[in-house]
């Protein structure tokens, strides 16, 4: 039986999610890769335990994690049953549900039927009582907002979630959503986008300043690490290990481009100066300027969570830094 260290909270910064009473980790973890059926559990424990020893509190997974879809929830269910429910309320657990789920017309999207199904299933599979955070993982073009909104908030009054989130949504879409949310005082504080050093589009399209300073509600930003690509990984070759060269994984091989391989040559070459491994400073870069509440990383071994972990110790940056990272990825 596991028992989690006395240190745990000994290191770890904790930012405030937007003007609401909840805290994140600035580094939290996700369950999009390596906790599915095809991967080895005694891993997936050691990751979360790792994680929960160093300050992690938060575990982000969706309905469609795996392969195959469900199978992270399952995974994590179990582990939360042998070992961590000791620990529940020290924990944010969130999920989602938005991306394929079921055949058939209530199997994916934002209607009433699909969240409320999707959610009562995601409970199921994790044996949790309720989420703290439970999202909208994408904007349905063809569903009101305000039913998205509407079926969100029942799950918080059924007492199934705590909060409610936004994932992937524009700056319109989240300042549509955000009203409605405010009208029925619905706990929605956070947006959960795409965001590194190669990935800026809440930057370009407005929707961090609009999430972090207009409406003041969190950020935690996904993949902030390119799926590995900001890493020193990929520098002489792709390693076999790797998530471009796994078969179930979502990074392509073509995605490691000559073009992308001497920008990450670059940018190692600016973290080293830091002090810092490219992993290391990536993170940093994304919680530099206090917008985003949390950077939530993957993993698939425990050496990483810990060399990612060190990233808080420095993200501060200078203006010639910023420009020379700036220039490399534009
Ligand atoms: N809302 C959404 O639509 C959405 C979409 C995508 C992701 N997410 C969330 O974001 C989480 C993180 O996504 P992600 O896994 O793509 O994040 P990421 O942090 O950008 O990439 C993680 C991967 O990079 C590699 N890595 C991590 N640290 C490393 C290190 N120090 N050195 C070398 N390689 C390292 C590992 O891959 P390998 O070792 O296997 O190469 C790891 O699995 C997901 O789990 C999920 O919770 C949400």
């Amino acid at each position: 039986m596991y028992l989690a260290s006395e240190k745990r909270y000994d290191s770890m910064q904790y930012n405030r999610c937007g003007k609401s009473g909840l805290k994140l980790p600035a580094i939290s973890l996700g369950l999009w890769h390596n906790f599915g059926e095809v991967d080895a559990l005694s891993n997936m424990k050691e990751m979360l335990f790792t994680s929960f020893d160093n300050g992690i509190t938060h575990f982000d997974i969706a309905n469609n994690y795996g392969p195959p879809p469900g199978s992270a929830e399952t995974n994590f269910g179990a582990i939360m049953k042998s070992d961590l429910k000791p620990y529940r309320d020290e924990l944010i657990i969130s999920s989602k549900a938005g991306y394929l789920m079921w055949p058939g017309p209530y199997g994916e999207w934002g209607s009433r039927k699909y969240i409320t199904a999707s959610a009562d299933q995601s409970l199921k599979r994790t044996g949790l009582e309720y989420f703290d955070i439970f999202y909208s993982h994408r904007f349905d073009p063809d569903t009101p907002l305000e039913e998205t909104a509407l079926a969100l908030d029942s799950l918080v009054r059924a007492g199934k979630a705590l909060y409610v989130g936004v994932s992937s949504y524009n700056k319109e879409q989240t300042a549509e959503i955000y009203k409605i949310f405010k009208e029925l005082k619905t706990p929605f504080v956070i947006h959960q986008p795409c965001y590194s050093i190669f990935e800026r589009w809440i930057e370009t399209y407005g929707l961090k300043g609009y999430a972090a300073d207009d409406a003041e509600i969190g950020i935690i930003a996904f993949c902030p690490l390119q799926q590995g690509m900001l890493t020193d990984k990929y520098l002489n070759g792709i390693p076999s290990d790797s998530r471009a060269a796994s078969k179930t994984g979502f990074l392509q091989t073509n995605q490691v481009t000559p073009e992308r391989v001497a920008q990450i040559e670059k940018l190692n070459a600016i973290a080293q100066n830091r002090g810092q491994t490219l992993a290391q400073m990536a993170l940093a870069w994304v919680l530099r300027d206090g917008k985003v509440t949390s950077a939530l990383i993957g993993a698939s071994k425990t050496s990483q969570i810990i060399e990612n972990l060190g990233a808080i110790k420095n993200i501060t940056f200078t203006k010639d830094e910023l420009d020379a990272i700036d220039g490399i990825a534009n």
